[in-house]
């Protein structure tokens, strides 16, 4: 089984990223046969700050090596190291009807929060799709929000194997459910674009003050509050263990404890669960030929499967030999 999955290098990994993509893709890297990338081709629709974009994918590979990615297992690279898919994204394009991408959620609504429209954001959802089907790939594990992307990917792969024969494979996209949507401190979904965000790297200060701004109700720290409509309690359900979360939530109901207090327990418990990654972080900062040669072993292994995939497709369709 071949799973693929891609986070783009555009901002701090966040608590929404890690619990609705990474973790769950991490997961899988021990069921089958992963490749995970950074997405650097598609933070270009977004970011046009050169130095900006290399620090961004610098950063993502030390967050997707300390969060536990295992280069024995999962095959991770830079998206623009193996090039092939522009070539594939192009041919998918030419077969691509309009009003599949006019429907697009993720479009209208990075345009609605201002960000350029351009032929290469509108056209994102297919350069996608040749990520994924480059690479055969079975499952695709995304947050929800990245799930009409994959259900385009699957209409296009169908269409190209109605034309040409069955030269696609079909993807799955797989959505955890229990974290399909992590909120933010405002209780919006959490996002960069949002302003909203727990980082996961973020320095301590800085995050605890992050968690102390989680917005809460009025009622007086006397009385009972309630544990199921309490964005602190959703965030702490994410980091705690059960006994723990069972302890806060009775809390809660009893009365006698402030926000304040629930804030702290929450911060702690974010702390406490990155501490492990933290500290692999900052010893994966210390050794940059290792993370490049890491990158570097991921992209000649996903650059050998690419190119037999275009190879195929470009034969079927025409291209190729004469
Ligand atoms: P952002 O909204 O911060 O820009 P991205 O759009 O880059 O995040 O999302 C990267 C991945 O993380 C996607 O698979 C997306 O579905 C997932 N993701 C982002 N935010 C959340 C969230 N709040 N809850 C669950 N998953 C999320
Ligand atoms: N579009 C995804 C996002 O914004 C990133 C991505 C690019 C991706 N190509 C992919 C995810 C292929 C899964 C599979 O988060």
């Amino acid at each position: 089984m071949r799973i693929l999955s891609g986070l783009q290098p555009s901002g701090r990994l966040h608590l929404g990223n890690y619990f609705g993509m990474m973790q769950p893709a991490l997961q899988l890297q021990h069921q089958g046969d992963a490749f995970y990338f950074i997405a650097d081709y598609h933070s270009l629709t977004s970011l046009h700050d050169p130095a900006m974009l290399r620090q961004h994918s610098w950063d993502l590979a030390l967050d997707f090596l300390a969060c536990g990615l295992d280069p024995a297992k999962a095959t991770f690279f830079r998206q623009s190291d193996v090039p092939e898919v522009c070539e594939l994204a192009w041919l998918l394009s030419t077969v691509t009807p309009m009003g599949l991408l006019e429907r697009c959620h993720s479009y209208k609504d990075k345009v609605a929060r201002g960000v350029d429209a351009s032929h290469g954001l509108f056209a994102y959802p297919v350069l996608m799709a040749a990520d994924i089907l480059i690479y055969d790939s079975d499952v695709v594990p995304v947050g929800k929000d990245q799930k009409q992307h994959v259900e385009v990917t699957r209409d296009i792969a169908k269409t190209v194997n109605h034309l040409y024969g069955e030269v696609l494979k079909i993807p799955e996209p797989r959505i955890q459910e229990a974290t399909a949507v992590v909120p933010g401190v405002d209780g919006q979904k959490m996002s960069k674009s949002y302003g909203n965000i727990l980082a996961i790297f973020e320095e301590e200060k800085a995050l605890k003050k992050k968690v102390m701004a989680i917005q809460t109700d009025s009622t007086a720290i006397e009385l009972p509050k309630d544990p199921d409509t309490s964005l602190i309690m959703t965030l702490y359900k994410l980091v705690a263990d059960p006994a723990a979360v069972a302890a806060m939530e009775a809390a809660f109901r009893a009365g006698g404890t402030g926000y304040g207090d629930f804030k702290k327990r929450l911060f702690e418990a974010i702390w406490t669960q990155f501490e492990e990654p933290r500290r692999r972080r900052a010893a994966l900062a210390d050794d940059p030929a290792y993370v490049r040669q890491v990158l570097q072993d991921g992209a000649e292994r996903a650059r050998g499967v690419a190119q037999l995939t275009l190879d195929r497709v470009r034969r079927a369709m025409g291209l190729g030999p004469l």
